[in-house]
């Protein structure tokens, strides 16, 4: 059983995975990219796995900090969040994100839903209006209660280090306070909800403390969806960033077959998020979403932060790497590879390019591209470019065994989103084979014709090994896995293999005339970077 996926009726499995959506208020940086590329990894697994997979991405276009940054640059704030949507959409062709959707909250498919939402929870009284005092950080979007700006740092938002604002005004509130026992319930039964388990730790102690109703609406700017029944008021621009994941598919929408496509995929199976807005997606989304009687979502799941010796990389701070950068310098396979491999996911970890050079080298460039050129040389040069036909009684079973192994243990770790881990355990084939080829030496091999049956096993071992890692790396790796495909001299699309069936030892034709190419992964020699300060 497919522990991330549902199962439907029949035995197809459904996976649905969201990643935050972006604020379009500058342009993006390899933080959020770091997000984006881990979710396209696991939708490219679930593909693999043949699931019925939907990938949803956009922008959250509304509200103050959108508003004030458009109003600086000049521009409509529609005008000026097309620009930089335009800028996000390339960057994820660029990293070959391979979403089913992209929505935007400025859509009017999108905003119609937001209404009908607000619509529906003030018609069951889960939405009253009163007077609201208190602070407010627009960078994060947040409002804040007075004991928690108390322990604020010279009342400074701790996460983006800028004062927050006094706000006085009439707002609709949402009864958050009314669910907060079915929250914690559902939190107690389902342990998966919120993962890291750490994560599920703080909000627990978050929503012990008591919820307070969240304020709903706000009236002293206008760029967001105005309230339905009160059009002084715009919705606060949380909730309307949050009905993405179900608007995008298509709840409440006019169009029969968009609601199909609503009850084929919801309720999403990860929602992949920052650590910064888990409280976002692990308290306001769930509740509602029991406000409107909606299945809750299987896993919120919070990744840590890319962090500089400046601190978190963050537009606010202005310390940030440009992707297309480090696409221009290693490529897009490595600067996934890098982000995927580096970070252990769920903590935090730091970036530097010295740390993605050395990757690129020691990873790509030494283990997988050298095992390749290494390994197709040998079979044009002792076996005359095909690989040979394996005798039982000359396998060692050695990479046949750790193959099998790593196939379970990579599953399993996609399987909990534990993707450093999966590309590692890939890594112990690549440089468990790299050792077999100094152990085995086929060169002597070669030498000795008594030997010839032993030398075609071991060549067969080790280019089958390498069939089962291009398959593994094409939930990473867009283009590489393709490349070692033709240069292993197999036919079609390494993406339209199956797992886990590709794993099944011995699919490697023996006959098979390899296609020796280019390096993949060739040596980079130092580079410096650097960070853009802005
Ligand atoms: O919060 N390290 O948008 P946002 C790792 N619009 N991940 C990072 C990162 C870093 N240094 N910086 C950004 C919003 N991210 C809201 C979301 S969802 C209904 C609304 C990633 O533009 C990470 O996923 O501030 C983080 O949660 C997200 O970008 C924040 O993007
Ligand atoms: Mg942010």
């Amino acid at each position: 059983m497919c522990y991330t996926g549902r199962r439907r009726e029949g035995c197809v499995i459904k996976f649905y995975i969201t990643t935050p959506i972006y604020y379009p208020s500058d342009r993006l940086h390899i933080g959020h990219a770091y997000t984006t590329v881990a979710a396209d990894a696991l939708a490219r697994f679930h593909r693999l796995c043949g699931h019925d997979t939907f990938f949803l991405t956009g922008t959250d276009e509304h509200g103050q900090k959108i508003q004030r940054k458009a109003a600086a640059a000049g521009k409509e704030p529609q005008e000026f969040v097309d620009e930089i949507v335009a800028g996000i959409v390339k960057l994820w062709e660029r990293l070959r994100i391979s979403y089913d959707d992209f929505i935007r909250t400025t859509e009017p498919r999108h905003k119609a839903v937001v209404q009908r939402v607000f619509q529906r929870l003030y018609d069951r009284g889960d939405i009253y209006k009163a007077a609201y005092e208190g602070w407010y950080c627009a960078d994060c979007e947040a409002f804040y209660t007075e004991t928690q700006v108390a322990g604020f740092p010279e009342g400074k938002c701790p996460d983006h280090d800028r004062p927050v604002e006094r706000l006085r005004e009439e707002s609709y509130f949402f009864r958050l306070s009314k669910y907060a026992d079915r929250l914690l319930h559902h939190i107690e039964e389902h342990p998966e909800f919120i993962q890291p388990a750490s994560r599920r730790n703080e909000m627990v102690n978050f929503i012990r403390q008591g919820l307070e109703d969240l304020c709903v609406s706000r009236t002293t700017f206008d760029w967001g969806v105005p309230v339905p029944f009160d059009d002084k008021h715009v919705v606060y621009v949380w909730v309307d960033a949050l009905t993405n994941y179900i608007s995008a598919i298509g709840y409440l929408a006019g169009d029969p077959a968009l609601r199909e496509r609503f009850d084929r995929y919801w309720p999403a199976d990860v929602h992949l998020v920052g650590k910064e807005i888990v409280r976002f997606h692990a308290v306001i989304w769930p509740i509602l979403l029991m406000a409107l009687e909606l299945p809750l979502p299987g896993r919120v799941f919070g990744h840590g932060w890319l962090v500089l010796e400046s601190g978190k990389m963050s537009k606010a701070r202005g310390n940030v790497v440009d992707p297309h950068v480090l696409c221009d310098r290693y490529g897009v396979d490595a600067v996934r590879y890098f982000l995927l491999r580096e970070i252990p996911f769920g903590a935090d970890g730091f970036y530097s390019e010295d740390a993605m050079l050395t990757r690129y080298n020691a990873d790509l460039a030494n283990d997988l591209g050298n095992l390749l050129s290494r390994s197709t040389a040998m079979i044009e040069r002792f076996c005359d470019g095909a690989v040979p036909e394996p005798v039982a009684a000359e396998d060692d079973g050695v990479l046949r065994a750790l193959a099998a192994e790593v196939a379970e243990a990579f599953t399993g770790h996609m399987e909990r989103l534990e993707l450093s881990d999966a590309l590692a355990a890939i890594m112990r084939l690549v440089g468990r084979a790299n050792k077999y080829i100094d152990e085995t030496a086929p060169w002597e091999l070669n030498r000795d014709a008594g030997r010839a049956e032993r030398l075609a096993s071991v060549m067969y071992s080790l280019m089958e090994a390498q069939r089962i890692v291009a398959v593994m790396l094409t939930p990473f790796m867009p283009a590489a896995p393709e490349r070692f495909w033709y240069q292993l001299g197999l036919d079609g699309d390494v993406r339209a293999q199956r797992w886990p069936a590709a794993a099944r030892w011995g699919q490697l034709p023996a006959g098979t005339r390899v296609r020796r190419g280019e390096p993949v992964f060739p040596r980079i020699e130092t580079a410096k970077i650097g960070v853009e300060e802005r």
